[in-house]
């Protein structure tokens, strides 16, 4: 048996759904090159690609987003929760978390509708009840990304915004054997359901060095604030040990390949504040030549989390929200791998190499 730290390089899973070259910066989901997919497709079509494995026709597609549509309204019980989490000021990707955890468990077609289409209604009710104002029922009316922004502000959005958080959703859905869908997958090959699986993902997402990271990015650019300021900034950081957020990748060893689609939809929206778009890509280009410096070798890139930062700061979206946003799109990842795991039905259990005592007797409480 071999010891391979955080299962680094070990293949324990045989997935369609994505593929990520880390050394050539491509990524393909479900048979198509991210950047031949991720600007064109709707949500629903994601999704469905993914659980299906082929994209929908038209009378399919208006068949899915009609069954997603039906799932977007949350149950009295998942209210009153955020309720209570709003009360007490509960972080946003917690509230999501517990809100995960209230969906009923029933079978596994009706759990991963309502974790896909019931998410970014938790995420908007939560985010107006955070902020004093009531939920906003989702539009029948309206797709998926769309619904998201309305029920976040009331206002019917715009065509490009829409199209900008799709491209978001859309290149975010999904990304091989990454922490939080592993989760998932070790939580279903227990044969339990797919509610837990999403729930547990949700916990390991949060984390910023898995999904927490596009905030601290935009803290980052506001802390360094003027291009003048980047390096010195930035060295601080490098010097003191800190991990500069939205660089480095556990797989990608060149730019990731979802950096250049997020940053191509995210420039439109930096038209009337050109300087925070420009001081990014100042930023992006000094961090880049000192983790050269620092250290050496390791080929540390730009990572999605950098751009995802922008887009959703230029969609008018708050920081707090980015993580959740992140949940949103990859809840359809995690329940596709769900449904493969099922399939597979094999319950993970690797080995552990014990590096403790074997030798010790036991000593009365009172005698240690
Ligand atoms: N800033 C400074 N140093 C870094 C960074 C960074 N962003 N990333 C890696 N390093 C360092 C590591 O500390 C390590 O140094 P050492 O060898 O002296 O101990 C060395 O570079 C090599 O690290 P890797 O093995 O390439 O990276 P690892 O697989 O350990 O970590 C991770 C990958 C967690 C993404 C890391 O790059 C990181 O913490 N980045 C910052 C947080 C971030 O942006 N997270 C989002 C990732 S994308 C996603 O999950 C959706």
């Amino acid at each position: 048996m071999s010891y391979s730290p955080g299962l680094k390089d070990i293949v324990a899973v045989e997935t369609r759904l994505s593929h990520v070259d880390g050394e050539a910066g491509e990524l393909v989901i479900g048979g198509y090159p991210l950047e031949e997919i991720a600007e064109r497709a709707t949500y629903e079509e994601m999704v469905y690609l993914l659980w299906h494995g082929a994209l929908p026709t038209a009378a399919a597609l208006e068949r899915f987003a009609g069954e997603l549509a039906a799932c977007r309204p949350l149950s009295g019980a998942t209210h009153d929760l955020l309720r209570t989490a709003a009360a007490e000021r509960r972080p946003v990707i917690d509230a999501v978390r517990m809100a995960s955890s209230s969906l009923p468990v029933r079978d596994d077609t009706a759990d991963a509708r309502s974790l896909v289409a019931g998410l970014p209604t938790v995420v908007a009710a939560y985010w107006r009840l955070l902020h004093g104002e009531e939920p906003v029922e989702p539009d029948h009316g309206l797709g998926h990304a769309a619904n998201l922004l309305y029920m976040l502000t009331g206002e019917n959005p715009g065509d490009d915004r829409v199209r900008a958080l799709t491209t978001y959703l859309n290149t975010v859905v999904d990304h091989g054997m990454n922490a939080s869908t592993f989760t998932a997958r070790v939580i279903v090959s227990t044969r339990s359901d797919f509610i837990s699986a999403v729930t547990g993902a949700i916990g390991a997402l949060k984390g910023p060095l898995h999904g927490g990271a596009p905030g601290p990015v935009i803290s980052m650019l506001e802390a360094i604030g003027d291009a003048d300021n980047a390096e010195f900034y930035l060295r601080e950081k490098l010097e003191s040990g800190e991990r500069l957020m939205g660089f480095g990748h556990a797989v990608y060893r060149v730019r990731d390949p979802r950096a250049d689609v997020l940053s191509r939809a995210a420039r439109s929206f930096f038209t009337h504040d050109h300087d925070l778009y420009a001081l990014a890509l100042h930023v992006e280009e000094t961090a880049i030549e000192l983790l050269e410096e620092y250290k050496p070798g390791r080929r540390l890139q730009t990572n999605v989390e950098f751009f995802t930062a922008l887009l959703l700061k230029g969609l008018g979206l708050h920081p707090d929200l980015f993580t959740p946003m992140f949940a949103v799109g990859r809840v359809a990842g995690w329940t596709a791998h769900c449904i493969e795991q099922r399939a597979v039905d094999r319950i993970f259990r690797p080995e552990s190499l014990y590096s403790g005592d074997k030798t010790r007797r036991w000593t009365p409480v009172d005698k240690r």
